[in-house]
């Protein structure tokens, strides 16, 4: 089959490759997924660099972390799903996979495709609604009139997360610049902060809980609009993590997110509900993987890039 592949870490344009490589083999719980889809995230391009690596790659590495298709085989113990079911999936990500024409997935990990999604739509959606359900729900407890900053209002998780936070009951404050601004109060926002141009630290307080997806200064300054007993949770690493929490005498926490294919069923009734979309911005074949890792890696996202792999 053709995948995007590498065998060493570095730069994008030196080290991903499109080639033919073996079909993945199929264990007993898992289904082979003919991807049509997959999305592109900020983990792909660093796994490419080798950031996300403890040790270095000792065999050729097929990317893509997140997919949509069509079962086309199940192994023996597979019980939730069919050959011809439209499904989709947050992959392994210590096995990766999704850019290729078929992807291995065990079944615990999949969830069947929102019939009102396209295969685009469904394969931007796993890795960041996951990512923001686990951010709102487990690592905080968003529930109604919570209110709640996310950062990156227009970004993969940031614009999932608004959308969530609404459904949860929230009153959700966002940060976003440029044509993010309208994009994400179009999602439901009840207030858009543009970060160019406006201090979020100036205008806000009392917030229960910051869902950061920046880090750096934008993490810092989170801190201070924070209520006393508030949440930082970020899904980036935070800095001074002991210290800031005692000195501003706030919980904060920074996590991975896994995949769940119960979560997302929940999530993908959330779509079929009207209460969730997904933003796909620019959509590339599979030979191009290098230009949509590209444009993921410049930023500026406002939603999601795609690959796709088979019309
Ligand atoms: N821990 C986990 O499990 C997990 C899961 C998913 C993602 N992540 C990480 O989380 C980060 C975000 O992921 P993503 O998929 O949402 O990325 P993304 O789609 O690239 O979105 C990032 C968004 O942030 C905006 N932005 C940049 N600087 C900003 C600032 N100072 N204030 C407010 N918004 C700003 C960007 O657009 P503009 O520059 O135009 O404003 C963009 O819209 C990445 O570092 C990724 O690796 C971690």
């Amino acid at each position: 089959m053709k995948a995007a592949v590498i065998t060493r870490f570095g730069r994008i344009g030196d080290v991903v490759e499109v080639r033919d490589v073996p079909d993945p083999v199929v264990g007993p719980c898992d289904v082979l997924i003919e991807v049509r889809a997959a999305g592109v995230n900020p983990v792909d391009y660093l796994i490419v660099k080798g950031f996300m690596a403890s040790a270095e790659l000792t065999q050729m590495r097929v990317l893509g972390n997140e997919v949509a298709g069509v079962v086309t085989a199940a192994g023996d113990e597979v019980t939730r799903f069919s050959v011809g079911q439209e499904v989709f999936a947050r992959v392994d990500p210590r096995v990766g996979g999704a850019f290729a024409e078929y992807a291995a997935v065990h079944e615990e990990l999949v969830a069947a495709k929102p019939a009102s999604l396209s295969f685009e739509e469904a394969a931007g959606l796993p890795l960041v609604a996951l990512t923001a359900w686990q951010a709102l729900t487990e690592q905080a407890e968003v529930g109604a009139g919570t209110r709640v900053l996310v950062h990156g209002g227009a970004g993969g998780v940031g614009s999932t997360a608004v959308q969530i936070g609404k459904h949860l009951g929230a009153e959700v404050i966002a940060t976003a610049t440029g044509g993010g601004v309208e994009l994400v109060r179009a999602l439901g926002a009840d207030q858009v902060i543009d970060y160019q141009s406006e201090k979020f630290e100036e205008l806000l307080s009392g917030v229960d809980v910051v869902l950061d997806t920046i880090g750096g200064d934008t993490q810092e300054r989170s801190f201070r609009v924070l209520r006393p007993g508030g949440t930082l949770v970020s899904i980036v690493p935070i800095a001074d993590a002991e210290a800031k929490t005692t000195q501003f005498g706030v919980q904060a926490r920074s996590f991975f997110m896994r995949p769940n294919g119960t979560q997302l069923a929940r999530l993908a009734a959330l779509v079929e509900s009207g209460e969730l979309r997904l933003i796909v911005e620019t959509v590339f074949p599979l030979d191009r993987t290098t230009d949509a890792l590209l444009k993921v890696e410049r930023g500026g996202a406002r939603g999601k890039t795609v690959i796709t792999v088979r019309a």
